[in-house]
């Protein structure tokens, strides 16, 4: 084993992989390398077996496998994958089933130890939560568990956007005990109590979030940066339609009935700037070294940055990222609104030293590759783009 590691070592080039997916239909593995200060981003595999419209990735590190979800945008049903992925950034379809149609986001739950584990998806037009238990035995062998749909009868403040419930992420609890998932439909965090033996989910009330502000992902925060016991943990939920960022201080009641939340704080995603009409926040993550929160906004441009073509003078119009210092007590210090490369950043991810960041680009048809301060927490200049075909929508460090 030392031997074959110090083999690899030697033998090859440090890269660094990027997997990318586009609603066009494939993913991508691109390449990052630097030499005397210039970045190169070139892609080394693509693969179109997470058809259609690959839209999230779930990678599961320690077992070297890649789930994808194929959102199927305007389809009946969609797909969940499973890859084997190599160092070298190639990807091994192992398997797929059809799901239903809208997942657009997936998170691992379970015991390693045990090898009961299983992946858990929010389905956005689907408006459904599935979850399936990973085969220990057969690395990237899924079968399903759950399929739990929900309803509305009446549509929420936002007509157009909250005719049907519309979940859009799947976040583990640091205990590892729960799963929430925002709907951004019924302006609900959903909960669910994990059974650690069969993996099932069980439905436990809910977190009611403002109504028409439409959550849409969450994240949360151990200020200690540990397993938290007689301290609390807060969860950070960002909101679509109305761009907001609100902690709230969770606690779990005795006899593993669910879990409670307390409002502590609420900002915009514009922090101590105005909110411009038509933003719609999306992403949101917090730092490597437990610092700083990320969020990524859209649809209303606050830069004009200079264009990625040097020989075209024309400036470019660049959506941004929010950073904000996190504080203890779960309060925010908003610390900068910066560009981000272009235009719809649903999607970002940092490198495991937060010095690097990785944007998708929705509208912008291309994934940048930012500088950030893990000092300081600013985000500073682009360092690399690559264009993709359709549009990108994540952006995920092979780490
Ligand atoms: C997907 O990748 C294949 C192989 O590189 C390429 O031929 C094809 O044009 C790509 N399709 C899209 C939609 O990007
Ligand atoms: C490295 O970059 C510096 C600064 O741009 C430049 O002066 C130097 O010539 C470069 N060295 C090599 C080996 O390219
Ligand atoms: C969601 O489903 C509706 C009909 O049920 C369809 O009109 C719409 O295009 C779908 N949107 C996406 C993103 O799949
Ligand atoms: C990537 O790594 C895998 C596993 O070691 C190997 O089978 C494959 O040939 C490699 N591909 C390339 C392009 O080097
Ligand atoms: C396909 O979509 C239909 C309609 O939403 C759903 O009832 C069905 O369960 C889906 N199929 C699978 C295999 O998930
Ligand atoms: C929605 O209506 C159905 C019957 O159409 C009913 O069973 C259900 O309880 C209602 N749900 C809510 C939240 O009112
Ligand atoms: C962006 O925000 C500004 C300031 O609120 C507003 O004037 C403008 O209409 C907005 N643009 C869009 C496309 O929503
Ligand atoms: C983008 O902004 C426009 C104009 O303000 C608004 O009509 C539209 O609904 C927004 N789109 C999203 C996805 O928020
Ligand atoms: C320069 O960039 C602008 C903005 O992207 C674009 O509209 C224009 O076509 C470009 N001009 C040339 C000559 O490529
Ligand atoms: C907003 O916050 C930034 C970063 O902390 C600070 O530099 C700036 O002065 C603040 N602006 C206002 C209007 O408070």
């Amino acid at each position: 084993m030392l031997a074959a590691t110090l083999l690899a070592f030697v033998g090859g080039v440090a890269a660094t992989n990027i997997f990318v997916t586009s609603y066009a239909g494939n993913i991508t593995t691109l390449s990052l390398t630097e030499k005397n200060g210039t970045y190169d981003l070139t892609p080394v595999y693509t693969t179109d077996k997470c058809s259609p419209n690959p839209a999230w990735l779930t990678l599961d590190t320690a077992h070297g496998i890649l789930y994808c979800l194929g959102e199927g945008v305007n389809l009946p049903n969609g797909t969940l994958n499973s890859f084997l992925a190599y160092d070298n950034g190639t990807l091994t379809h192992v398997e797929q089933q059809e799901i239903p149609t809208g997942g657009v986001a997936s998170t691992i739950y379970g015991n390693a130890a045990t090898g009961k584990r299983g992946l858990v998806t929010a389905h956005y037009n689907g408006s459904a939560m599935t979850n399936w238990a990973l085969d220990a035995q057969n690395p990237g062998s899924f079968s399903n568990i759950q399929n739990e749909f929900f309803y509305m009868n009446h549509s929420g403040p936002n007509a157009a956007r909250q005719a049907s419930p519309h979940e859009h992420d799947a976040v583990l609890d640091p205990t590892g005990s729960f799963i929430v998932m925002p709907d951004l439909g019924a302006d609900l965090v959903r909960v669910f109590s994990i059974n650690p033996n069969t993996l099932e989910l069980t439905a436990e009330s809910p977190l009611e979030v403002v109504p028409g502000s439409g959550p849409r992902h969450a994240v949360f925060y151990q200020p200690y940066g540990a397993q938290c016991k007689g301290c609390t943990s807060f969860m950070f939920v960002v909101t679509e339609l109305t761009s907001t960022v609100t902690s709230y201080a969770v606690s779990y009641p005795a006899g593993g009935a669910g879990m409670s939340f307390e409002k502590i704080y609420e900002t915009t995603a514009y922090g101590n700037m105005t909110l411009p009409s038509g933003n719609a926040a999306a992403e949101i993550s917090i730092s490597p070294d437990n610092r700083f929160l990320v969020v990524s906004n859209r649809n209303n441009t606050s830069f004009e940055i200079p264009n990625p073509n040097p020989a075209n003078t024309t400036k470019i119009a660049s959506d941004s990222l929010s950073t904000f210092k996190l504080n203890l007590d779960g309060t925010l210090d908003f610390v900068q609104l910066a560009p981000c490369g272009g235009s719809y950043p649903r999607q970002y991810s940092m490198n495991k030293y937060g010095d690097l960041v990785a944007v998708g680009l929705q509208y912008g048809n291309a994934v940048v590759i930012l500088q950030r301060d893990a000092a300081t927490g600013l985000i500073g200049s682009e360092v690399a783009r690559h264009y993709v075909e359709g549009q990108v929508n994540s952006a995920w460090w092979q780490e």
